[in-house]
């Protein structure tokens, strides 16, 4: 089973409203065509959060616009730029018990999303209301295997802002329920605009790049947040039947290929 994963789209209220320089909706509608030419096998997409770079009704329109040219199915999660009331209103069919947390089965195998935007904030965390939630879900996926997608790392990234001031506030609460479940095969997460792979005993993890821009690596001593023009890249997550997970990162804004001799496809 093959699942694509998208990150931080960044979206803003107008189609070509840029976000660092660049344009998101642009980088988003690049991606999907990739996606639609390459991967239309996949199970679906998942967009880890940060939807929208300001949240509005407009930026979630456009987004609306954009995905429904993808052949296969989106399921999207929020991170912290964005707002769960504009998101509502194009977006009702996601929400669960006021949050945009759900699961997913197909073929045998639980999808579970979660909702770790704290409106307002860059750190992101589970109340006691979705962690009842997520429990509750642990309990009744515990037999099958478990894939759990969400906006903000649940481990350190070695990246001072993202560790400090952006992290995921409820770990101790989440690993205490993710700990003893031997089901949970890998969590994806976005949040980064970097990919990161990291694992916790038999449990692995990963995030790949934005669609719109990235996050430069720092030593953590660094306190500054410097983004550059890193490619963007969507994740191509490849599960066997064994659960082994293959993960690629792929820089779709550039498809060509080289020969031996220098010279490249068109
Ligand atoms: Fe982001
Ligand atoms: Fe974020």
């Amino acid at each position: 089973m093959k699942i694509i994963q998208i990150t931080d789209t960044h979206l803003s209220g107008v189609d070509r409203g840029n976000v660092y320089g660049l344009n998101p909706a642009y980088r988003l509608k690049r991606a999907i065509k990739s996606i639609n030419q390459f991967h239309a096998d996949a199970a679906f997409i998942v967009i880890t959060g940060d939807l929208a770079d300001v949240a509005s009704e407009g930026a979630y329109g456009v987004l609306l616009k954009i995905i429904k040219k993808s052949k296969i199915p989106i399921y999207p999660i929020l991170g912290n730029h964005d707002m769960r009331d504009a998101f509502r209103k194009l977006f009702p069919e996601y929400f669960n018990g006021g949050f945009v947390q759900y699961v997913q089965e197909i073929e045998g195998r639980a999808f579970l999303f979660l909702d770790t935007l704290v409106e307002g904030e860059r750190y992101g965390e589970l109340c006691e209301k979705r962690l009842k939630w997520f429990k509750k879900a642990l309990v009744k996926y515990r037999k099958q295997p478990l894939y759990i997608f969400m906006h903000h790392h649940p481990v350190d990234s070695g990246l001072y802002e993202m560790d400090v001031e952006a992290d995921f506030r409820s770990k101790e609460a989440f690993w205490a329920l993710v700990d003893k479940r031997k089901n949970i095969k890998h969590i994806t997460f976005g949040h980064l605009h970097r990919i990161m792979h990291v694992s916790r005993g038999a449990l692995s993890m990963h995030a790949t790049r934005s669609t719109t821009f990235q996050v430069s690596y720092q030593p953590h001593e660094k306190l500054e947040y410097l983004t550059n023009r890193e490619r963007p890249t969507y994740a191509v997550m490849t599960l066997e039947k064994d659960e082994m997970l293959r993960i690629h990162h792929h820089e779709y804004l550039d498809e060509k290929v080289y020969y031996e001799d220098g010279s490249r496809s068109q």
